[in-house]
């Protein structure tokens, strides 16, 4: 069954001075007007237990005005085990801990780890490619510490690589190390999300269909390395994105930048074999979207043996009837569920008979 969060506490974190909310097993609703903290709250369970903020913020942004530490602390029970979970922001740094022993955010997810879904989310279809390769590997660095290894080393390698490139006195021999650690990094990090999205794609497909009363997704995965790449192991990916870098240096120097690799491709979502993001209608694009995120949660479930926490900021509002269902029916499973809005005129009262709501007053 895997762990659940009890408690939430937080000190001087955002708006709060001071915040204790005990989630209840299913579905907890936060309600309250704009600026009440709702989706501050909703930052600190992220935070906790994915190890990082949507949010982007600098350090201090989390700590309340005029404080100069912050913490954010879930106790998560099941199992018969107790697992403190906590994030303390000092003198303008993030630390973690877990059962009161540092750790690394990549530790926390590990413990529990969660899959949120915002607004923005809605859109992920029509947004930039950075926006969906995030996605995909926020989830691989949630559900598996070493994706999240690979990833933080391909990241640094590109990095470094784009760094030379800027270089107008670059040695050549330079550039030639870099290409190999960036080729080795990147191979295997394209196999593990390549293996990752596999998985996924096979589930979004089978969930869009349910929410979309029988419409057909098709999900692939666009590879700057062509589509060749997609059937290789690691050793032929290595030979394949090294012989890329070299073809490409020049073009890579001109632009001062790395051109190809996992760090440049993409996922593209057709519905009845046309690209969604061109041909899709809003609807059908918020649906791929929420089709993406329950397919992540039962992803999650399958990797890991135990059910993610599902944080939802405002998404209710902005769902029409049909796949506001589809979402109530989703998290009626069994699934840990903090939900925020500003109106619970959204929600069914079978749904509000059995959560637990929490009401956030005006600041
Ligand atoms: N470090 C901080 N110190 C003090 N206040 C902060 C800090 N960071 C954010 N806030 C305040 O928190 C409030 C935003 O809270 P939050 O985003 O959680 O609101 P919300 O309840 O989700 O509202 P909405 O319904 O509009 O989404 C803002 O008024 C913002 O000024
Ligand atoms: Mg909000």
């Amino acid at each position: 069954m895997g762990l659940l969060v009890r408690e939430l506490s937080l000190a001087d974190f955002r708006s709060f001075e001071r915040l204790t909310v005990a989630p209840s097993e299913g579905v907890t609703v936060l309600v309250g007007p704009n600026a009440a903290g709702k989706t501050n709250t909703v930052e600190a369970l992220q935070l906790v237990t994915a190890g990082r903020s949507f949010r982007r913020p600098r350090p201090r942004d989390l700590v309340r005005e005029g404080a100069s530490s912050a913490r954010a602390a879930a106790r998560l029970e099941g199992d018969g085990r107790v697992v403190d979970v906590r994030c303390d922001v000092v003198d303008g740094r993030r630390q973690f801990s877990r059962n009161g022993k540092r750790c690394q955010a990549a530790d926390l997810p590990e413990s529990l780890m969660s899959v949120l879904f915002t607004p923005d989310d809605l859109d992920l279809v029509k947004r930039g490619a950075s926006h969906r390769r995030d996605e995909l590997d926020d989830f691989g660095r949630q559900a598996n510490r070493g994706y999240a290894n690979v990833l933080s080393a391909y990241t640094r390698a590109i990095e470094q690589r784009n760094r030379l490139l800027k270089d107008p006195m670059v040695d050549p021999s330079l550039l030639d190390a870099w290409d190999a650690s960036v080729s080795l990094g990147g191979a295997t990090l394209l196999e593990a999300r390549l293996r990752l999205w596999g998985r996924l794609a096979e589930k979004v497909s089978a969930v869009y269909a349910e929410v979309s009363g029988g419409e057909e997704l098709a999900c692939s995965y666009g590879c700057t390395l062509g589509d060749e790449a997609l059937g290789l192991d690691r050793d032929d990916l290595r030979e394949l994105f090294a012989a890329a870098l070299a073809e490409r240096r020049e073009e890579d120097l001109r632009r001062q930048q790395t051109c190809v690799g996992p760090h440049r491709d993409d996922v593209t979502f057709l519905i009845g074999g046309r690209d969604a993001r061109s041909f899709g209608s809003q609807g059908q694009q918020r649906s791929v979207a929420l089709a993406l995120k329950m397919a992540e949660v039962e992803l999650a479930a399958e990797i890991l043996g135990s059910t993610p926490l599902l944080l939802l900021d405002d998404v209710m509002s902005e769902l029409d009837d049909t796949r506001r269902d589809a979402v109530v029916r989703f998290v009626g499973r069994g699934i840990q569920t903090v939900i925020t809005t500003t109106n619970l005129g959204y929600f069914s009262p079978d749904l509000l008979d059995d959560a637990e709501v929490v009401s956030f007053g005006e600041r």
